[in-house]
């Protein structure tokens, strides 16, 4: 454990894990900072959940005379502002690129340049980077397949097969030395994100901790914005009285982790010197195919819309990924412990609250007429 640490500041602090962090933080009794843009696809106004005892500046991570000014008695920074709808990445490019790369290169040129207290950069990195998770082979052991050919998507055949043999493989845990395959512009900006951070944290001593977050839920969770997590969506229709739509067969599997224990795996990043350097999977480790998904909601929410699956596809959509959590457990002793059914407690009251609208027909249409969704 390292000694005490005055002021953290979060970037990102106003969206729904890094809300949840602050919170954390100011639990433990951190003094806790707040750089946030509110950007307005994330936050239509400005959310009732923000913490009393924290300090908010609203501002933009790439505003370099407001970073200087905002890092002034820091010496932890968790760096989490980003933009993060991976469909939409694919045609706002320039600023998905703008805002997660330069926004991280404004505050990693003021690390290397200005002087400062920072003893610990803990950056949010992402599953999306690996594309297809691992896999095993029964001919040729584990493999590492890039994504799906389009000629077995057309067809319907949606399993992973071996870019060896060809057979058809069964998916394993994914470990942190996995192959990158990013599928998407969003999922690059991850991968250099934490890129970048680690090299100019090595560089100049200043530990880092790249955590990579699987598929996040939780209260908070942007509503308003059309391109949030699975579970966000699929709620959003059942309370609006339609179907989830489902690509492909619905059997494609995501690692759920509840906010909570992702914001204490966080705290333990910060806390842990075990940590400092390192690049850790955080994830439940199980998957969940995706069209239990959807029922379970339906059963937690007494509503019976059912599904619409498709037997469509979105062009970069990976089969399977879950952790392989054997870091977390190593590095920072810990497991997380809340089931998707235990989260959904904590969701669901939150859910009932808010002003539900249904982006999903939206969205649809905007991939479709890109050619995103086939
Ligand atoms: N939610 C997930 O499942 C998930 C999974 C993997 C990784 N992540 C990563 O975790 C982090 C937090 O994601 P989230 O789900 O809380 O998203 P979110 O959109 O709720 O939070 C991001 C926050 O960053 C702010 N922001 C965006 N661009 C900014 C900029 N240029 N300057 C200042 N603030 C800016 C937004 O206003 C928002 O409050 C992100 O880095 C994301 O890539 C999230
Ligand atoms: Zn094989």
């Amino acid at each position: 454990m390292i000694g005490l640490w005055r002021m953290i500041l979060v970037t990102g602090g106003a969206g729904f894990i890094g809300s949840h962090l602050v919170d954390l933080l100011i639990k433990e009794g951190f003094k806790v900072r707040v750089v946030d843009n509110f950007h307005p696809q994330v936050h239509p106004e400005k959310p009732s959940y923000l913490n009393p005892e924290a300090e908010y500046v609203e501002g933009d991570v790439r505003d370099r005379r407001l970073m200087e000014s905002i890092l002034e008695g820091v010496e932890g920074i968790f760096h989490f502002a980003s933009r993060v709808g991976v469909g939409q990445s694919m045609y706002e490019i320039e600023d998905y690129v703008d805002a997660n790369l330069r926004g991280t290169g404004v505050l990693l040129d003021l690390l290397a340049n200005t002087p400062h207290k920072v003893r610990k950069l803990i950056v949010a990195s992402s599953m999306s980077i690996y594309g297809e998770g691992a896999y095993r082979c029964k001919n040729c052991g584990v493999v590492y397949p890039e994504r799906r050919n389009e000629e077995d998507l057309e067809k319907g055949v949606w399993e992973v097969k071996c870019p060896n043999c060809g057979e058809f493989l069964t998916p394993i845990p994914t470990p942190e030395d996995k192959p990158l395959y990013s599928s998407s512009i969003y999922a690059q900006t991850k991968k250099y994100q934490e890129e970048m951070c680690l090299l100019i944290g090595k560089t100049y001593g200043i530990p880092v901790v790249s955590l990579r977050f699987f598929n996040v839920f939780g209260s908070r969770q942007s509503l308003s914005n059309p391109y949030t997590g699975v579970v966000a969506i699929f709620l959003s229709r059942i309370l609006s009285g339609n179907p989830p739509v489902i690509f492909e067969d619905g059997n494609q599997t995501r690692d759920f982790i509840h906010v909570k224990d992702v914001v204490y795996g966080c705290y333990l990043a910060l806390m842990k010197e075990e940590a400092n350097y390192e690049i850790i999977n955080l994830g439940r480790g199980e998957g969940v195919k995706i069209k239990d998904i959807s029922s379970i909601l339906q059963t937690l929410l007494k509503r019976e819309v059912g599904e619409e699956i498709t037997g469509r596809y979105r062009k970069g959509d990976v089969r399977h990924c879950f952790a392989d959590i054997t870091k977390l457990k190593e590095k920072l002793g810990f497991t997380p412990k809340i089931t998707l059914e235990e989260g959904m407690e904590e969701l669901l009251p939150w859910m009932e609250k808010e002003k539900v609208r249904d982006y999903f027909a939206r969205v649809l249409k905007e991939m479709e007429e890109r050619g995103l969704v086939k």
